[in-house]
């Protein structure tokens, strides 16, 4: 069984879902296994555009089933709303679709939690996306007070509810009320504690009687596709620098977003994906805290952001923006399994004089090539930078690699060298069509 992933190198937001879109044509199934409603794409199909949020990037090609797994974290009602915005759009979600009955549930207090720990913690903020992924991942691995999907269908819903308001009221009061939160943090107002056990078991018993005909045990339904020689698409979300155990901790989000999450997620073994396709940015991005060796906080990073439309999809917050760190995208290459990448964005780079590539970093006097594994020290690297020349030229649409001018593609060629992998694809704009394979 040909199982193949898309897993983003950076720090998210790297355009997957178009590379995830493109291959869908050669699959059978598309699973989105780790992460929830912080992860965000546009998909462009003709002069129409798409708004994809938890739903896999295959719901528009009618015979490709789409699967969300275990390892997803659902707020339903978000969920619900994507799928009636699709409906709107005439594209049809029925069978199509099915969700893990193992997904876990995101509840109004992982809203509340997810503000307050980002105003409470003794760093720099994560500077999360808010929509309860921590918390809610926090609950899982806690386990006394989680819910997953299927759990709102036992007759003891209501009571373990009621146990959970009980204790988070009381939790979360103490915090809320805490004198010494960060400086300068808004805690906004509307910040209520006061979870109504009645108004969420009628809330959540809705969402869930409306989901029901999505609702199944996705990992069964995997390891019979496994078994048949069903073609698989893995779609990771969030990039590999943001993996909760191999990413840039604490600045990071809560699930295994590098390759190491696909098993675990969509629960098929490891063994059955025979091809990781990473995907890059020509240059880097991050949104929310944490270091950021090759950042340019100037007039270059501007320029990429105007030209990139760098800002969040999820939380319209502008994404910082840099040049391509060739020792970050080294390391997620090798945690990540890729075989071959997918360089997105290159367009965006027409009309620098000249693009910088960081090749090294120096920390403390001495130059590293190896990515380090404490964020304080990623702080501290100075980037080290090779040159090369830029291009003037519109290159929006060129479909053939060797219609690139010369310099774009020897900084295409020059990015794969440094990584040590083959370039299957280059974008050169949002649409379908605007991509080169190589
Ligand atoms: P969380 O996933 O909402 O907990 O956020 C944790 C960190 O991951 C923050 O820095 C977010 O900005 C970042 N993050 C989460 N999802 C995405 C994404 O889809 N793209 C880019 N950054 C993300």
């Amino acid at each position: 069984m040909p199982g193949t992933a898309i897993v983003g190198l950076q720090w998210g937001d790297e355009a997957k879902g178009k590379i995830v879109d493109l291959l869908t044509k050669q699959h059978d199934i598309v699973v989105r296994y780790q992460g929830g409603a912080n992860a965000g794409h546009t998909v462009v199909v003709g002069d129409k555009k798409y708004k994809l949020s938890l739903i896999p990037s295959g719901i528009f090609r009618p015979n490709v089933q789409c699967v969300i797994a275990g390892g997803v974290v659902l707020h339903p009602e978000a969920l619900l709303q994507e799928i009636a915005t699709l409906n709107a759009q005439d594209v049809a979600i029925g069978k199509n679709l099915i969700i893990s009955d193992r997904a876990h549930v995101i509840f109004p207090w992982h809203h509340v939690e997810d503000v307050l720990y980002n105003t409470i913690g003794s760093n720099e903020p994560i500077g999360t996306t808010m929509r309860g992924i921590g918390p809610c991942y926090q609950d899982k691995v806690a386990r006394s007070f989680a819910i997953r999907l299927g759990d709102i269908y036992q007759a003891d819903f209501r009571e373990r509810i009621a146990t959970i308001v009980d204790a988070k009221k009381r939790m979360l009061a103490g915090l809320v009320n805490r004198p010494d939160r960060r400086e300068g943090a808004e805690i906004q107002p509307d910040l209520d504690v006061n979870f109504d056990v009645d108004t969420i078991c009628k809330n959540y018993i809705g969402y869930a009687d409306r989901l029901r005909p999505y609702v199944a045990d996705t990992t069964d339904y995997l390891l019979n596709a496994v078994d048949a020689d069903k073609r698989i698409l893995f779609e990771g979300a969030q990039g590999a620098l943001l993996d909760i155990d191999h990413g840039t901790f604490p600045y990071v989000t809560s699930s295994n977003s590098s390759g190491t999450g696909i098993s675990s997620g969509s629960g098929v073994p490891a063994k059955f994906i025979t091809k990781i396709i990473g995907i890059v940015k020509a240059y880097t991005t991050r949104v929310g805290g944490g270091p950021f060796p090759t950042e340019q906080d100037n007039d270059t990073g501007q320029k990429i952001r105007d030209r990139g439309n760098e800002y969040g999809t999820v939380t319209k917050r502008p994404r910082r923006c840099g040049w391509f760190d060739a020792v970050a995208a080294r390391y997620t290459v090798r945690i990540s399994g890729v075989d071959t990448l997918s360089l997105m964005l290159l367009d965006v780079l027409s009309t620098f004089e000249t693009l910088q590539i960081c090749t090294e970093y120096e920390l403390d006097g001495r130059r590293i090539q190896v990515f380090p594994s404490v964020s304080e020290d990623l702080r501290r690297v100075e980037a080290v930078y090779e040159t090369l020349p830029g291009w003037s030229e519109d290159i929006t649409g060129v479909r053939n690699f060797g219609d690139l001018p010369a310099n774009a593609r020897s900084y295409v060629k020059r990015i794969g060298e440094l990584i040590g992998r083959p370039i299957e694809f280059v974008s050169v704009g949002p649409d379908r069509e605007q991509t080169i394979t190589v």
